[in-house]
């Protein structure tokens, strides 16, 4: 059995049965393994609760292209690029657009499949292809931005998860760039600020309100924020005037499911050495040996406590991986 703890940025004590890193896409081609399989990046995303007994298959294709065009640029990045290190290498170069985006723990492969976002910006807007092999059919596909279906912190590759094997992402930054500075804090900066003062400020944040993941194990947020009726959200802010929501559409809102943690209370919570982060209630932290089984039980407890009080059943951003693959958690009865 192979240790994944130093492969997941929780770092629960877990085990695989076999572990294939693929460094060439002449390797993927090659791909042969049997179910179970996970895909795996860099594991900001996915918590290993226990021994997992199949394959993980770890990306570690690398490579940037830049293409320079009249009115954008577009950059092709391999999978397994580090996704902070490839932003900071756009910004470097004045290619602006994804200074929101700074600091996100993980890889270029996985940023499409979650549809990351931060800051008001989410990935998906600058997505033009997603390069893939297809594990079931053994063909390479491309799929333009409509094809991944993205949606709040979601695509086709996370509904079909283990269906594709991403390779490569290709983004279109337009020349004609517009900082986006509405969502909180940044709105403190000026109307014309520039990317290099947002990205240095999505990193003052980040760093200020989210625990480095080298220093207090954790991955991010760990449940998204419900998307509520407005009709629900109307009975809520009866009870709590001050609740933090986002317009979503017309008749949904975006609830702060970070909000709620913190305001019913939750922050103080543990079990075992899984814990709730102090600083962003979001985030669920491993204090120092927490195990699957903890974590588990502390967001069904999160879960049980929300819905208690709100009505509202939270739902995991992160992936958690059992036994035989992908799990889902219910909220504690
Ligand atoms: N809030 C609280 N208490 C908390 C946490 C948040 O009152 O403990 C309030 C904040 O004061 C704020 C609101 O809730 O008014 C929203 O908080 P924040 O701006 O920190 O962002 P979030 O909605 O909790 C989302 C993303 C983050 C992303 C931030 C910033 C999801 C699931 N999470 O969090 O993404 O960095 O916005 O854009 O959408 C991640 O996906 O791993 C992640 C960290």
């Amino acid at each position: 059995m192979i240790e994944l703890a130093e492969r997941h940025t929780f770092k629960l004590p877990a085990k695989c049965r076999t572990l294939i890193e693929l460094n060439t896409s002449d390797e993927v081609e090659q791909l042969a393994f049997e179910e179970p399989y996970y895909l795996l990046g860099e594991g900001s995303n996915t918590l290993f609760l226990e021994d997992f007994q199949g394959t993980v298959v770890c990306n570690r294709l690398l490579g940037v292209c830049i293409e320079e065009l009249e009115t954008s640029f577009l950059v092709t990045a391999a999978a397994g690029e580090n996704w902070h290190n490839f932003v900071t290498d756009l910004r470097a170069r004045n290619i602006d657009g994804m200074e929101n985006l700074a600091l996100i723990p993980g890889s270029v492969g996985a940023a499409p499949v979650q549809n990351i976002g931060a800051y008001g910006v989410e990935v998906a807007t600058f997505i033009e292809q997603v390069t893939a092999w297809d594990i079931s059919e053994k063909c390479w596909v491309s799929m333009s931005t409509e094809d991944c279906q993205f949606a709040y912190r979601d695509s086709l590759f996370k509904q079909h998860p283990g269906r594709w094997l991403i390779t490569s992402v290709t983004f279109r930054l337009p020349k004609d760039w517009r900082p986006v500075t509405h969502y909180s804090p940044l709105n403190q900066l000026s109307d014309n600020a520039s990317a290099q003062s947002i990205f240095d400020k999505v990193i003052e944040v980040r760093q200020k309100k989210l625990p480095d993941p080298k220093v207090i194990p954790n991955a991010g947020s760990f449940f998204k924020n419900p998307v509520v009726s407005n009709a629900l959200l109307e009975s809520l802010l009866q009870k709590w005037p001050d609740i933090v929501y986002f317009p979503a559409d017309e008749s949904r809102s975006k609830v702060a499911a970070g909000w709620l943690i913190e305001h019913l209370g939750l922050k103080s919570l543990n079990e075992g050495d899984a814990a709730v982060n102090p600083n962003q209630a979001l985030v669920l932290i491993n204090r120092a040996r927490a195990t699957g089984a903890d974590v588990s039980r502390l967001a069904q407890k999160i879960m049980k406590h929300v819905k208690e009080a709100s009505g509202i059943e939270l739902e995991p951003e992160v992936r958690l991986v059992g036994q035989h693959g992908l799990v889902q958690l219910a909220a504690e009865k």
